[in-house]
């Protein structure tokens, strides 16, 4: 690829996972880095391959049935469980004895969710608008729909009751809540888009929903907040201040995690990486050079 990044793919029970990957190849630091949707592509996570200047080896990819990676006809895979081991097959592929791990939204919640098992072979973990109770989350998302104006909110409950998701009036509605709690620049970076047109609807529908702020599908009871203690490596928790996973879902996530830091982008909603872009990149280095020192 022209903008040096490295393309393979990783065979996960029978099918084929989309791997990239920027900068040195044989660091001692490597950026697992995992996106969101669930359902997305990791084009929106882009800004992190900045890290790349700074020595990190970064890698992406694409979830199954997501972006480049294979797409199985049967729905049933589509399971958190099933993205911890994909997640575990790259993560092995990278030939590391540990890694830093972060994830971006869903994202974050694997991350999450994988770090509670196998903190032994992290070096880090960072999430960025990260949940681990969905239940929770959607609650606060609806206190955030609480704030839109009227005629706004009064359009997302005529169409929601009908089922109406797809109607323009319903969609017109529903990014007055994304330009304000998914990304605040506007127009919207063309990765982010890229992200949004080309979300897996098998995926998507089965996981999460019709949209951000309506998480019907099969991760909508997840809650491990109970096992986030047995996290032991050095954690970041980072949300926008306007996040439509709010930093109130974050700072529950930073108090059951020992030692962990917790930071508030204050001109961010959720992704960060774009709208505070600079700032982000110098404290996810900070960070990994912290937890680097702190591991000798
Ligand atoms: N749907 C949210 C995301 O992963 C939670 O972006």
């Amino acid at each position: 690829m022209g903008d040096g990044s490295r393309s393979r793919f990783v065979r996960v029970e029978g099918f084929r996972i989309y791997v990239r990957t920027f900068g040195p190849v044989h660091p001692e630091r490597t950026l697992l880095c995992v996106h969101g949707g669930p359902g997305g592509t990791h084009d929106y996570l882009l800004p992190l391959a900045d890290l790349a200047h700074d020595g990190t080896q970064v890698v992406f990819y694409d979830a199954l049935g997501c972006g480049r990676s294979d797409l199985p006809e049967d729905t049933r895979r589509f399971t958190f469980e099933h993205d911890h081991r994909v997640l575990d097959a790259v993560r092995r592929s990278l030939g590391a004895s540990k890694i830093h791990l972060m994830g971006s939204s869903y994202g974050g919640m694997l991350a999450l969710s994988y770090a509670t098992g196998h903190s032994e072979e992290l070096s880090s973990l960072i999430s960025t608008g990260g949940l681990c109770d969905v239940p929770y989350t959607t609650r606060e998302m609806r206190r955030l729909i609480g704030e839109l104006p009227p005629r706004t909110r009064s359009t997302l409950r005529k169409y929601a009751a009908r089922g109406e998701y797809q109607h323009p009036e319903y969609e017109a509605a529903m990014m007055v809540f994304y330009r304000r709690h998914v990304c605040r620049l506007w127009p919207w970076p063309e990765e982010l888009w890229s992200t949004v047109l080309r979300t897996s609807r098998p995926v998507y529908g089965t996981m999460n929903g019709p949209n951000e702020f309506t998480i019907i599908g099969n991760i909508r009871d997840i809650d491990f907040t109970a096992k986030l203690r047995r996290i032991s490596v050095p954690s970041l928790i980072v949300h926008g201040r306007y996040d439509e996973v709010t930093p109130n879902v974050g700072l529950r996530i930073h108090d059951q995690i020992p030692g962990s830091q917790f930071h508030v982008f204050e001109r961010s909603s959720h992704v960060s990486f774009w709208e505070e872009r600079r700032e982000y990149r110098r404290l996810v280095t900070r960070f990994l050079t912290a937890a680097e020192s702190a591991a000798r």
